[in-house]
């Protein structure tokens, strides 16, 4: 466990990230910080009034003010908006670059050796705001969108083939978004390649719902957005940075040369622990693996230049 975690936005994705921090008792404290009075300190409240019951010690906390989350360890930002009706790509752009930039600063004022995990969309884009606002090396900003994007995949492939969701190992790169790169060559079921196991259209079909996976869930919703397995792998992140297990997780990194790509946040293989990024992997693709993720760091370098950092 580490002292402190502190989630800024205490929504949906905020607050459940919070409750699952407190219930695996990842941090002693768990701050949650919102903009809107009242909702961290009632949220936190009743998520501590649950420790009881669930037999955890970790001490959860809501606070308007940064001072509370001050000498965090880790920061997971879900901070936002929701697109409203009316408002362009480019508006939700710059009100949640505005927001996470805000944010950033106060992260770097009150938590300057902090991990961010970013979660706030548009991911890679928001990811990009806090790293050049924090200046914090690439190791300690990372975006959290391959684990659930994974997740996605993964759950899909168990149900058409009615086995176990732990025998499915497999990886989706990438951008956040309809670009993301799911990797059918390594795709296994416990160590079986998923091929011999399923036809191509079905991959074919079951590679398009991951794609849209975050959409399927707002249609069904109408108000909000997926929250339950977004916590869930924002979580599986910190925990391998605060146990230090070197987990092998596709994670939005800051690329320098890798993949033949420089200066955008894109989904590739990272090796996760008590340094953060200790180590991003350069995997073999296929040649069309390879375009398609040129093709998805092309569609996140349009909007970077929106934010104008
Ligand atoms: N500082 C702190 N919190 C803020 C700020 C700010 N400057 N601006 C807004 N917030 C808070 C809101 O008050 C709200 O409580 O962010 C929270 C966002 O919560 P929800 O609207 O419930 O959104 P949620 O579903 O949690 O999604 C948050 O995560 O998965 C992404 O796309 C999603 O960008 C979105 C983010």
């Amino acid at each position: 466990m580490v002292e402190k975690i502190t989630v800024v936005g205490a929504g949906n994705v905020g607050a459940t990230t919070a409750q699952r921090l407190a219930e695996k008792e990842l941090a002693r404290q768990v701050v949650m910080v919102d903009v809107v009075d009242g909702v961290p300190q009632g949220k936190g409240l009743d998520q501590w009034e649950s420790a009881p019951i669930e037999g955890f010690d970790s001490r959860v906390i809501g606070s308007n003010d940064y001072a509370a989350s001050a000498g965090s360890d880790i920061v997971v930002v879900t901070a936002g908006i929701a697109r409203k009706p009316g408002m362009s790509r480019d508006d939700l752009l710059n009100t949640n670059a505005g927001i996470v930039k805000q944010v950033s600063e106060q992260i770097k004022a009150t938590s300057p050796n902090a991990i961010v995990i970013m979660v706030s969309n548009p991911l890679d884009v928001m990811a990009y705001v806090a790293l050049k606002v924090t200046g914090f090396p690439r190791q300690r900003v990372i975006g959290m969108a391959g684990v659930l994007d994974t997740a996605r995949y993964r759950s899909f492939l168990a149900e058409a083939l009615d086995v176990s969701v732990r025998d499915i190992q497999a990886m989706v790169l990438g951008g956040h978004g309809d670009t993301m790169v799911p990797l059918i060559s390594y795709t296994t079921v416990s160590g079986i390649p998923v091929t011999q196991l399923l036809d191509r259209a079905t991959l074919d079909a079951i590679v398009d719902r991951t794609r849209t996976g975050g959409a399927e869930i707002v249609k069904y919703l109408k108000t909000g957005s997926a929250y339950y397995a977004p916590s869930a792998a924002a979580v599986q992140m910190c925990e391998a940075i605060v146990l230090d297990q070197k987990r092998v997780l596709p994670c939005a990194a800051w690329l320098d040369g890798e993949y033949g790509m420089r200066g955008l946040f894109l989904g590739v293989p990272c090796k996760l622990g008590k340094g953060g990024i200790e180590k991003i992997l350069e995997v073999e693709l296929t040649s069309a693996e390879r375009d398609a993720l040129a093709k998805s760091g092309e569609a996140v370098r349009e909007p970077m230049k929106v934010v104008g950092l």
